[in-house]
């Protein structure tokens, strides 16, 4: 399978990197001209990575195309390229519905809509996707794993809980950051922290959520009185609220 990349940026780099990185027969992958550090730094680093001229060398060259500039010059971007019927699109176009994928990419057969982690560099990537595809699947398998709603409605709220990121590292920073106002050397905390919920992040996936939940939860303790006092204050519903907001925007 030859890829082709427009947009060399994050999510590019990691899905190149983890189908490169150590791989001894790696796909042979096209970069779009744009971003030139990331596209050159891949090229350098692995043999079987190569700058294209211009986007519409990146079609001329791959049969699979994954779409990765940001969405609000998609439309412009991807407008002025001509596909092939035999091109399958994969987008990672965050809130670019199908159906306008579809009349930007005819007369390409196959529009797929994926949502690839930065943990695709580690092939640790668990992408959601839909529909599903032979093509997606292969690319996405190599970079770590894939998952697939029954719906596309389903895929953008996957793409919704993927906007919880950096609200959970807030979390963790508020943490350290009570620490440290408790005297505690803000460098220490900050280890602290991290050291700690690494290691919760360990045992993720030994068993459910709620099970998990429970275990952590001594009746009578400190860990209950905290998340009492949390869904109390509301944080369950402000959550819920965030993650619908996000949704809304995806879905324009
Ligand atoms: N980052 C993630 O974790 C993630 C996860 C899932 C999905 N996505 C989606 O992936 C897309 C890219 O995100 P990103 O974080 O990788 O963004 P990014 O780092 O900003 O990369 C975007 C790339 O697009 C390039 N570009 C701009 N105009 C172009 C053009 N006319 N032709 C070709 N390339 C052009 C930019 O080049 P210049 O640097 O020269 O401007 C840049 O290299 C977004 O739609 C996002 O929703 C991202």
């Amino acid at each position: 399978m030859r890829y082709g990349f427009i947009g060399a940026g994050e999510i590019t780099a990691a899905i190149v990197t983890g189908l490169s990185d150590g791989v001894a027969e790696p796909p042979e992958v096209f970069l779009s001209p744009r971003g030139r550090t990331v596209g050159r730094e891949l090229a350098q680093r692995f043999p079987n990575v190569r700058v294209c001229a211009g986007n519409q060398d990146v079609l001329g060259n791959a049969t699979a195309i994954v779409l990765a500039v940001r969405p609000a010059v998609a439309r412009e971007v991807v407008g002025e390229l001509r596909f092939r019927p035999g091109h399958t699109v994969l987008s990672a176009l965050a809130g670019i519905p199908l159906a306008a994928l579809r009349e930007w990419t005819a007369p390409a057969r196959t529009v797929v809509r994926t949502i690839p982690l930065p943990q695709a560099e580690r092939r640790q990537s668990l992408t959601a996707l839909y529909p599903d595809d032979p093509v997606a699947r292969e690319l996405y398998e190599q970079v770590g794993g894939v998952v697939v709603p029954g719906d596309e409605a389903m895929l953008d709220a996957f793409s919704a809980a993927t906007a919880t990121f950096a609200a959970h590292l807030d979390y963790l920073a508020t943490i350290a950051g009570w620490l440290a106002e408790h005297g505690v050397a803000p460098e220490q905390a900050d280890g602290f922290v991290t050291h700690v919920f690494a290691q919760l992040g360990q045992s993720l996936g030994t068993d459910s959520l709620a099970a998990l939940t429970g275990k952590h939860t001594t009746p009578g303790g400190i860990n209950e009185q905290l998340k009492t006092d949390l869904r109390e204050a509301g944080v369950p519903g402000a959550v819920r609220h965030a993650l619908d907001g996000v949704l809304a925007r995806l879905r324009g």
